[in-house]
């Protein structure tokens, strides 16, 4: 076995993420990049320092994961979220139930909680999940740069954020309406029945075969027609083989087929 699959097997019993996962280039630059700013000469060592020193695992996991993130991230797909698939998802005014699945520090999330203030659309239960418990903190905080809000509009930006020192706070009556909480996508069980998920800008970073597993998990945490929005540079290659019809560029349905499980 080679050093590097060594460092991933000691990774995975100490955190519980499993780099195998994750595109082995990538991540062996990020890892490398981490081992020459703490003057690393090599994997052992470096595990070694991860072991001893929470600040340098805190370190490593945040630097892995890549938290970077804005509200209304590609705004142009958030007009088609408004304007083409939420009309329908509202129609018949039931409640529905809302995953940001690798939400970062909540600007997506918080970006879907203002999206259903806009339209006046209050029986919405939005659960917001990641990996990263430092970025969760960020979330529930919900304090953000100018920078990050650019594509808010105006009004929103006036009406739910507070600025204090430069600094824009999401208030209260936003932050109530997302509920974060830990969860690693390539381990932990899914929610069920979700009329909407956004996996958007993480996938990026999975094997094919990681890849793989997730869509069909997706596929089955989706309600009957509950609607898939992924990134911009994540477009399913087939979808129809993981059950998901495309209705627009990187917006999926849920193909129902009846009660045979797939
Ligand atoms: C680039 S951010 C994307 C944030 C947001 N979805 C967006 O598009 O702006 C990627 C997020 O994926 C999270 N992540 C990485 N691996 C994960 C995993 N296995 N399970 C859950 N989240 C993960 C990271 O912690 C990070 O916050």
């Amino acid at each position: 076995m080679d050093v590097y699959q060594e460092f991933i097997i000691n990774v995975k019993r100490l955190t519980n993420i499993d780099l195998s996962l994750y595109k082995e280039k990538q991540m062996r630059r990020r890892i490398e990049s981490l081992m020459k700013r703490n003057n690393m000469p090599d994997l052992i060592s470096y595990f070694r320092l991860l072991k001893q020193s929470e600040k340098h695992l805190k370190e490593f996991l945040n630097y892995i994961t890549i938290n970077v993130s804005e509200f209304f991230r590609n705004p142009a797909q958030w007009q088609v979220l408004e304007k083409e698939i939420l009309p329908h998802l509202t129609s018949n005014k039931k409640t529905l139930k809302v995953w940001s699945s690798a939400c970062a520090s909540g600007e997506e999330a918080y970006s879907l909680a203002l999206l259903f203030e806009k339209i006046n659309y209050n029986k919405v239960e939005i659960l917001a999940t990641d990996i990263d418990d430092e970025a969760l903190k960020a979330a529930r905080l919900g304090i953000y740069s100018e920078k990050s809000l650019v594509n808010v509009p105006e009004d929103l930006k006036r009406k739910y954020f507070t600025v204090k020192e430069g600094q824009y706070e999401i208030k209260d009556e936003i932050k109530r309406k997302v509920k974060f909480k830990n969860l690693n996508l390539l381990e932990d069980e899914f929610p069920a029945n979700c009329h909407l998920i956004l996996c958007r800008n993480v996938m990026i970073y999975f094997t094919e075969e990681a890849k793989d597993k997730l869509y069909r998990k997706f596929y089955n945490s989706l309600a009957d027609d509950g609607i898939f929005f992924v990134g911009n540079t994540e477009q399913i290659i087939m979808p129809q083989k993981y059950g998901f019809e495309s209705i627009r560029s990187f917006f999926y349905k849920k193909i129902n087929y009846g009660s045979s499980a797939r």
